[in-house]
């Protein structure tokens, strides 16, 4: 049997996983679900954000899907997601964005470059080292050559030109792409941030580094419309999590009207890595029609709540479509 772990987690993410069960239960995905309580909310309840024994359920189970955590500005407080990521190796974090006339990948490097977790913070002088690995580089690089293969053409981003740790990422880059027969080219990160807003069409997969990832995947989902839309994935060779790439949205928690459209894509995007295809087409497809028809939450303009939304969604896949 198939387990997965489920972390609700902080603010919304608890709602929109709800969402995302949902969905799942109507393509009539069968997995031992493990929820985990993980996040702020357990932090401030009992002084643990995350167990040592959460990590080894999360271990266990075939996958993570994962909503949203808080993670306050306090330095005491350590970002779960970063735990996670770190502690089950996920080093490809792979972020698909679609509309009718967008269709691009991002891939981001997921465990070094700023997010290394090495810092010297002073009164004065406040470091943070950005580690770049040869190693890390090309196991990003490998992750995002095997998507490329299957699609157009792979675009390295990088800031070579001022930081030399981007030389080794963009060298290491092109010789996997040129090994792997993989049609490449590259950009440095400030013009792909303009270029992604005045002509998103130009790109297919973009390798990146861990921050610049970070930021043009959030530049992206603003470029469709709302963060509530995108789904992401955290890769690792024997672990994996699906989340949606938006945080806990305080500001709209509780009040039921987050967009679900995120973490219900990142549920499609586990049922690809099962081997479950048709399944996961018939949901982004039960997606894109809710979307068409305007059954969309009030960021995207619509007056849904998230039950509503959801609903369409579950409907939409149990009529077959459209
Ligand atoms: P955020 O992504 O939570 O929210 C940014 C803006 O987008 C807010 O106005 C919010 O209402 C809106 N938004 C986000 N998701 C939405 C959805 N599904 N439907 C409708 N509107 C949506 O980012 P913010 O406010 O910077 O961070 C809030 C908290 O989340 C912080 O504690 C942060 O550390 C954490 N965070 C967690 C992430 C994760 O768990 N993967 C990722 C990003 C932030
Ligand atoms: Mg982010």
């Amino acid at each position: 049997m198939r387990r997965v772990a489920v972390v609700g987690g902080d603010g919304i993410g608890p709602e929109v996983i709800r969402s995302a069960l949902l969905v799942l239960d109507s393509v009539g995905f069968a997995a031992d679900m493990v929820p985990l309580d993980v996040g702020f909310a357990r932090w401030r309840r009992t002084g643990t954000a995350l167990a040592q024994e959460d990590l080894e359920t999360m271990r266990r189970c075939n996958c993570i899907l994962f909503g949203a955590i808080t993670t306050p500005p306090d330095p005491a407080y350590r970002s779960v997601l970063l735990r996670i990521r770190k502690d089950l190796d996920l080093y490809a974090n792979i972020r698909p964005f679609h509309s009718s006339r967008i269709d691009l990948v991002i891939v981001r490097e997921n465990t070094e470059g700023l997010y290394s977790g090495i810092e010297e913070i002073g009164q004065e002088e406040a470091r943070t080292v950005r580690v770049i690995t040869r190693a890390g580089s090309r196991r990003i690089a490998a992750a995002a050559c095997q998507l490329a293969s299957r699609r157009r053409r792979l675009t390295i981003v990088h800031k070579s030109n001022v930081l030399k740790s981007d030389t080794l990422f963009l060298e290491t880059c092109r010789e996997e792409a040129r090994a792997a027969g993989v049609s490449h080219d590259d950009m440095l990160v400030d013009a792909a941030a303009y270029n992604l807003v005045l002509r998103p069409e130009r790109f297919d997969v973009m390798v990146t580094t861990n921050l610049f990832g970070d930021i043009l995947s959030d530049e992206m989902a603003g470029v469709l419309g709302s963060l509530g839309l995108c789904s992401s994935a955290n890769l690792g060779e024997r672990h994996a999590l699906f989340e949606p790439i938006h945080g806990s949205a305080p500001d709209i928690a509780g009040r039921g009207v987050a967009n679900p459209v995120g973490a219900v894509r990142s549920a499609a995007m586990m049922l690809e890595w099962f081997g479950l295809s048709e399944e996961s087409r018939l949901v982004e497809a039960a997606v894109q029609s809710c979307l068409a028809k305007g059954m969309v939450t009030p960021d995207l303009g619509g007056s849904c709540t998230t039950e509503q939304a959801t609903a369409c969604i579950c409907q939409a896949i149990s009529r077959g479509l459209p």
